[in-house]
């Protein structure tokens, strides 16, 4: 294989979006557009990748990191003068350059690839990735003559009437010989409708010094979908989620209705977990087997393990292990841990605690900063009261203990194994294994006295 090079262009504003996020770090399936193309990229196997930041430029280098070398576009020219500020690093190389736009987040690989082997096969000095739409509107036009022989690209805003009609469409992605790609940038101009260096100008510059320009139609031409403002990118996410969920539906994960279920790109989920409607699994989260994510749950960055039901929650940066359920209406908190076969019951929260296994957190409580053992009841509407308004306090719960409904447990506070609490105490002072803590008033019982309440 001849060396692969590859530019991608990232420097635009994005002024259509009208975002204060530049274009190609708008999420697509919970990843950056561009992150999605450097992907993509690096599965084509480049000896080396520029990417043509300007906009936006240290935030984009903070997403690509070290995968990528960087040539900056301090002003936004066109994108013929984008591809021209990687000459630095590329334009001595022999080889094959591809030409990607930060903004086509659904190009695959296979079609990236091939792209490259048509380009070879063809012996062309640039091949143009192109694609058949229903709609073409905003897309560069591809003309060709009588023979089918590609002539040149013209932008929307430059097209006549009869131009405007062609539904052979640019993707704006394109392999390039590369040092006829250098050569050829020279003499690009300005001359058309918004004033800007085209990249696509290259196309007639080439042919008339007598070189090949080849185009490779794809089919699909949802993959070459330009994210250029919000109805794109409202277009791009429902693609990318169809595909994502197509994926785990062949690996043997049920939806009840696919296409009201939010999965984010790099979620992992095992095999006959069933997804209920208006899910959510966001960024790093991994689902196992036999599980059940009930209607509405919202998980992220978290990991759920076999066989786990979670009924209607919001789950953060936590761990549910194995046959452990949750909700409906639960919150964890980030660095929550819940144990084997624990069960977090109705509006609970919880907070940077750990739940040990078979505990019962049944009914309207909040666990904040706590380790809690083996085998507990935290009866009904039980406080650990973590925070004295400044700091945050740990309470400590050993295994079999019974917490009676209503308790506060005011930390730092330390229950031992085989301890009680009884309904409705405010729990103080550490109590010993074996030992019940009663912390409450009294009663008295008033004799007659409720006649005299005036309701
Ligand atoms: C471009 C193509 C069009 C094609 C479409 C496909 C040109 C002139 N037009 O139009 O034929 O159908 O893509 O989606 O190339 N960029 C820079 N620097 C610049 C200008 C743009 O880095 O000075 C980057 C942008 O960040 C973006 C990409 O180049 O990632 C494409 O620019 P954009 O403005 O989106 O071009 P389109 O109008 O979509
Ligand atoms: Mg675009």
């Amino acid at each position: 294989m001849e060396n692969r090079y590859a530019i991608i262009l990232a420097a635009g504003k994005g002024t259509r979006m009208k975002s204060k996020l530049y274009k190609v770090l708008h999420p697509v399936a919970g990843k950056p557009m561009v992150e999605h193309i450097i992907e993509r990229v690096i599965e084509t196997s480049p000896a080396e990748i520029v990417t043509i930041v300007g906009h936006g430029a240290e935030k984009v280098k903070a997403q690509l990191g070290e995968r990528s070398q960087y040539a900056l576009q301090a002003e936004q020219l066109g994108t013929g003068h984008a591809v021209v500020q990687a000459a630095d690093f590329l334009k001595d190389k022999t080889g094959t350059t591809l030409v990607i736009s930060g903004d086509t987040p659904l190009l695959t690989t296979q079609t990236l690839d091939n792209l490259f082997d048509y380009h070879q096969g063809k012996k062309a000095s640039a091949t143009i990735l192109t694609a058949h739409a229903e709609d073409p509107t905003g897309y560069g036009r591809i003309l060709r003559d009588h023979v089918g022989i590609v002539e040149k690209i013209v932008e929307q805003k430059d097209a006549t009437l009869e131009e405007a009609r062609v539904q052979e469409i640019n993707t704006g992605t394109y392999c390039f010989d590369n040092k006829a790609l250098f050569e050829a940038l020279e003499k690009i101009g300005t001359n058309n409708a918004q004033g800007e260096y085209y990249l696509t100008d290259i196309v007639e510059i080439l042919k008339n010094d007598g070189k090949t320009v080849a185009a490779y139609q794809t089919e699909d031409f949802e993959e070459s979908l330009g994210v250029n403002d919000r109805m794109a990118l409202a277009k791009a996410n429902e693609i990318m989620r169809a595909r994502i969920n197509k994926m785990h539906m062949v690996n043997g994960v049920s939806f009840i209705d696919p296409a009201s279920t939010y999965i984010d790109a790099g979620v992992v989920i095992g095999s006959d977990t069933i997804i209920e409607p208006g899910v959510q699994l966001q960024g790093k989260t991994v689902i196992g087997e036999d599980c059940v994510i009930g209607a509405h749950s919202k998980i992220v960055d978290s990991t759920i393990e076999d066989n786990v039901e979670i009924k209607s929650s919001v789950i953060e940066e936590s761990i549910v292990r194995k046959n452990a359920d949750v909700g409906p209406y639960a919150h964890l908190r980030p660095q929550s841990d819940i144990g084997e076969h624990a069960h977090i019951g109705n509006f609970v929260e919880i907070k940077k605690a750990s739940i040990g296994e078979q505990t019962k957190v049944g009914h309207l409580t909040y666990v904040g900063d706590a380790t809690l053992g083996k085998e507990i009841n935290v009866g009904c509407g039980v406080v650990f009261v973590n925070y004295d308004g400044k700091n945050k306090h740990h309470t400590t719960v050993g295994d079999h203990v019974f917490i009676g409904s209503g308790t506060n447990l005011v930390a730092p506070v330390n229950l031992e194994d085989h301890s009680v609490t009884a309904a409705g105490s405010t729990i103080t002072e550490d109590v010993k294994s074996g030992d019940m803590a009663i912390a409450r008033a009294r009663q008295v019982n008033k004799e007659g006295y409720a006649s005299r309440i005036p309701y």
